[in-house]
């Protein structure tokens, strides 16, 4: 038998191989997710916040926008940055740039280069912050939070919104690695993420499904475990970690997605368009994410400050 490029010459007949296409690798997958569904955020939110919201007393628990650019705010606020000096700062998936344009207009002297797996979001990202007169402040790349293209000990501050989760296992420890490199000494990291909480008490099969289809649906192999994450940013050195349990300051904004999921589906289906496969699995997993948001003790959403 003598093989060639993928036929089989058996006895003289020539035979079709079926070969097994490789299993896409995660980072395939985050971007298959992204390129298909980044612009469905748009329904979402008019900024392209790609997160929850943050409500604060006083605010109108109806204004989602009001909320999402809240939490880019809270977020600023963590970085601890002196408005008057010049920084460097990188936002650490960046999706279509929402964060890093609250965050560019809060610290008018820094520069932000915001790092995305997708290209479409490199694209969208770029016309938008044109549009706003921040192309200048924010440069958006194609590249991978784990091997960011920066210098050792050159970056002001870090953050992560909604993107530390597709990093690796339970700690993340990829990702806490590679922003402790790039950091100055002094450096802030924050995140704004779900976290899973005590892992050691199982999950019910209603919990296990729920959280298994989250994550398929969002292309994240898991969500990182809270105890393990910050042991991790304390086995690399990071001091002053401050956890914060924003559970209940995300919960009114993420009340706001079966009716958000409602009028996209409608509004989808008056202009006669189909639903992708990613744009279904973004709507199933916003909906069962209200599931895991409602198990106070498994899950909680926390920023977490370092
Ligand atoms: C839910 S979106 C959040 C986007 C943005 N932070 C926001 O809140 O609007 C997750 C983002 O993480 C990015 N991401 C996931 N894994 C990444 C990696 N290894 N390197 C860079 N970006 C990554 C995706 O490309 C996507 O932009």
């Amino acid at each position: 038998m003598k093989m060639t490029d993928g036929n089989a010459v058996v006895f003289g007949r020539s035979l079709k191989l079926e070969r097994e296409a490789p299993a896409p690798s995660q980072a395939d997958q985050i971007i298959r997710f992204y390129e298909e569904a980044s612009m469905d955020y748009a329904h979402w939110s008019r900024g392209l916040n790609m997160h929850l919201g943050f409500f604060r007393w006083g605010m109108n628990p109806f204004d989602r926008e009001a909320m999402l650019e809240q939490l880019n705010i809270e977020v600023a606020k963590r970085l601890e940055l002196d408005r008057n000096a010049d920084s460097l700062l990188v936002d650490l998936g960046c999706g279509m740039g929402a964060v890093a344009r609250s965050i560019a207009r809060k610290y008018p002297r820094s520069t932000i280069r915001g790092v995305t797996l997708a290209p479409s979001q490199v694209r969208i990202a770029d016309s938008i912050n044109e549009q706003c007169g921040l192309k200048n402040r924010i440069e958006i790349l194609n590249e991978d939070y784990t091997n960011l293209p920066f210098g050792n000990d050159t970056v002001d501050a870090a953050w992560g919104v909604e993107s530390v989760c597709y990093a690796t296992g339970a700690e993340k420890e990829d990702l806490i690695r590679e922003v402790l490199r790039v950091l100055k000494i002094g450096g802030r990291f924050v995140v704004a993420d779900c976290f899973v909480t005590n892992p050691a008490r199982n999950f019910t099969p209603l919990i296990k499904k729920c959280y298994s289809t989250v994550c398929d649906a969002w292309a994240v192999s898991e969500m990182a475990t809270l105890e393990l994450f910050v042991a991790s940013l304390e086995s690399h050195g990071f001091t002053n970690i401050v956890i914060e349990d924003a559970s209940w300051r995300a919960a009114p904004s993420l009340a706001h997605a079966p009716l958000a999921v409602l009028t996209f589906v409608l509004r989808k289906w008056l202009a006669g368009q189909k639903l992708k496969e990613h744009t279904i699995n973004n709507l199933k997993a916003s909906l069962l994410a209200l599931v895991l948001g409602a198990r106070k003790s498994k899950f909680s959403y926390c920023i977490i400050s370092a």
